[in-house]
């Protein structure tokens, strides 16, 4: 049994067969429950229909930092009213990603709204998903504060060194681990999956995203996720079912606090 922590099946790469993969095709394929993730407006609107949709489907709403000029108060105000909305479970994707940006105003921009909808998170008492690229050091520091604050989340799509993931590990919060732990070079990422306990991992895919190997450049799935629970179970030295069970309670953890009575 899989909890799928990252997807985006509002994504038109599964305009052709989204129903059938909703509807019964993850879960004849042990993935039990999964998290469509928002990262723009319409996204997050998207999200949130699949959420009311499908039973086992839950939602997250977020302004992805690629997505920034899309966020005013207008966006930030119905994310806190769906904040409530009993199917959604986080706040993301939000974060930094500074490989495709170098224009200083807009990283600037981009903490501004990152702050902001970490606040947002705060105020609604739901954890976050993030995604930072390029960035590693200012999403340390903004989550340091945050983490202070008693926030929790994920950092999705790991690509920074062991030694930060063992601060995030420290503070309480989770590694998104996805399809490229698989790849090749991914030596850092494999690194990463040896230092940190499995307590503190949870499965995701990002797809249409990331296909693991032997489906690298393919479309993905949450299928495939038991090609990157397979990989780790190898990494940790322990069974399959073991890394299954552990990361869906991990995943509960995470998105089940989301209410804080
Ligand atoms: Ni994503």
């Amino acid at each position: 049994m899989i909890f799928e922590t990252h997807a985006h099946y509002d994504d038109e790469k599964f305009d052709e067969d989204r129903v059938e993969l909703l509807s019964h095709l993850l879960r004849e394929n042990g993935i039990e429950k999964l998290v469509n993730v928002g990262a723009s407006f319409e996204g997050c609107k998207n999200s949130l229909a699949l959420a009311e949709e499908y039973e086992n489907v839950y939602a997250a709403v977020g302004i992805h930092p690629e997505e920034i000029d899309e966020i005013d108060d207008e966006v930030l105000d119905w994310m806190r009213k769906t904040a409530s909305h009993p199917k959604v479970v986080a706040i993301g994707e939000i974060g930094l990603d500074y490989y495709w940006v170098k224009d200083e105003a807009q990283r600037a921009k981009q903490r501004e709204w990152f702050n902001r909808q970490m606040d947002l998170a705060l105020e609604v008492e739901l954890p976050v998903i993030i995604h930072s690229r390029d960035a590693a050091e200012d999403t340390l520091n903004t989550i340091k504060m945050y983490n202070n604050r008693h926030l929790k989340g994920i950092v999705h799509c790991y690509s920074y060194s062991k030694e930060i993931a063992l601060e995030y590990v420290k503070m309480g919060w989770y590694i998104g681990v996805g399809g490229v732990v698989t790849f090749k070079n991914a030596k850092k990422l494999v690194e990463t999956v040896e230092a940190i306990p499995l307590e503190s991992i949870v499965l995701e895919t990002d797809c249409p995203y990331m296909a693991p190997v032997p489906h690298r450049g393919e479309r993905n799935s949450s299928i495939y996720l038991t090609l990157v629970a397979e990989k780790i179970a190898e990494i940790k030295g322990v069974s399959l079912e073991e890394v299954e069970r552990i990361t869906y309670e991990n995943a509960l953890n995470i998105y089940n606090k989301s209410k804080r009575n």
